[in-house]
């Protein structure tokens, strides 16, 4: 037998009606924010993401699904949505829009050959937004302060909002530079993975799983110490905006972020339930990048954004106890007695679909309690008995299966009595 490829799911029925209900009320929240969708194809350049999400990342070394097409071009499934956004941005010379800042917003599936766990697929759909043209502190607040909007609209309270800021590129440089300092002479007792950070992404090794609670790691300078006057202003009125929007947050000087494009103001938001037991408790990230826009040959414009899985989003719910509200309802179901109420049926359906009603009829000559049954499994809110007699009369008796109440009306203004 054939199975699923491994971190991927299908999303049944049951489960389908809470992505569509996720992601209608997620719609609905863009249009308060002002903010407009874009679609980018599901795989890109390579280059585009060695470029932008950085070499020496862990998505480009190790997670992406590269391959060759026949024309010999390499892609690369998509494993996340910045750099692709940023291009298109750029290919579409957004930075002459009339309306500005551009304010996008996306949702589809991304790809990382990540090891599978609770909460972490190799392919998952990402909703995020991206607000480009714009370097203001009270725009990161609007994001953030989107972010929790998202969340706490589900019902979700266990939620932890975790900020730093990684300053411009001439402070990270100061940073950066030390940091290979501090750690040069203890890295051959640090895994392979921040052996080979050391010099080309010494940050990162101060969020490493397996290192976290090495002195070093623990004693190093944070880089809030490094930030040169320009950054520590644009976090402190970063800070200023959050607090006037009466958002609660905690500063965390070793959240670095795993893409290379980041500058200043970096987040994410954490899962704080006490009983939660998996590893995962990221449900989303983001943060500003001064630079991106200019290295993949963009002008000099600035954006920030975040990314949240719905993957994520369900399993927050799930901790949480909220169930949402995705009953499914039909209209009407017609239970058929005998082949000519059922030929009947037929033409009624369609009659009655056209004219937007919700209705459906047994297909596996049921018995009439069977029928019944299957009319209460779909939720129907009214049902219909036809026999010969209901045909031959014109009459048929329309039954509110709420009430359970029936109400007497000629059978061929059943569509109209619908449609009123
Ligand atoms: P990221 O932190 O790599 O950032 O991913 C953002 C979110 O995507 C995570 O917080 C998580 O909800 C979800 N996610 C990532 N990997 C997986 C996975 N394997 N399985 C399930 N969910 C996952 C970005 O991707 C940036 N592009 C976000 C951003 C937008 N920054 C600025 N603009």
């Amino acid at each position: 037998m054939i199975k699923i490829p491994r971190g991927t799911q299908d999303i049944l029925p049951e489960d389908s009606a809470k992505w569509r209900y996720i992601e209608n009320k997620l719609d609905g929240l863009m249009e308060l924010y002002n903010y407009k969708e874009i679609r980018t194809p599901i795989f890109e350049s390579t280059e585009l993401f060695a470029r932008g999400v950085g070499d020496s990342t862990d998505v480009v070394q190790k997670e992406m699904y590269t391959f060759k097409d026949k024309g010999e071009r390499s892609l690369t499934l998509r494993p996340e949505g910045t750099a692709a956004v940023v291009r298109s941005y750029i290919e579409h010379k957004m930075q002459g829009n009339p309306n500005q800042p551009v304010k996008l917003y996306y949702n589809g599936p991304m790809f990382r050959y990540e090891r599978k766990q609770k909460g972490r697929y190799r392919q998952f759909n990402q909703f995020g937004v991206e607000a480009i043209g714009v370097e203001n502190p009270s725009m990161d607040a609007e994001v953030l302060a989107m972010v929790m909007h998202i969340y706490e609209s589900f019902g979700l309270k266990h939620l932890k909002l975790v900020i730093n800021s990684i300053g411009d590129s001439e402070s990270r440089k100061e940073y950066n530079d030390t940091l290979v300092k501090h750690f040069e002479p203890v890295i051959d007792t640090f895994c392979s993975d921040c052996q080979s950070r050391l010099h080309t992404n010494p940050m990162r090794i101060l969020d490493c799983k397996v290192d976290k609670d090495k002195e070093a790691v623990k004693n190093a300078l944070r880089i809030t110490d490094y930030l040169n006057d320009e950054s520590k202003t644009y976090y402190e009125e970063v800070k200023k905006h959050l607090d006037v929007l009466n958002i609660s947050y905690v500063e965390d000087p070793n959240l670095v972020r795993g893409l290379d494009y980041y500058t200043h103001t970096a987040f994410e938001l954490m899962m704080d339930n006490p009983n939660y037991d998996g590893a995962i408790t990221t449900l989303c990230g983001g943060g500003r990048y001064n630079g991106l826009l200019q290295l993949l040959g963009g002008p000099e414009e600035t954006g920030i954004g975040f990314a949240l899985s719905i993957e994520r989003l369900l399993l927050a719910l799930e901790e949480e106890s909220i169930s949402l509200d995705v009953e499914e309802e039909l209209d009407l179901f017609i239970v058929t007695m005998g082949q000519e109420a059922d030929n009947y049926a037929v033409k009624l359906l369609n009659k009655l679909r056209k004219n937007n009603i919700k209705v459906d009829k047994d297909y596996l000559n049921r018995k009439i309690k069977g029928q019944m049954k299957q009319a209460n499994r779909l939720n129907a809110n009214y049902t219909i008995v036809i026999g010969d007699q209901e045909l031959e009369n014109n009459a048929i008796n329309v039954k509110d299966m709420v009430t359970g109440e029936s109400e007497k009306i000629q059978l061929d203004q059943l569509v109209n009595y619908f449609i009123k």
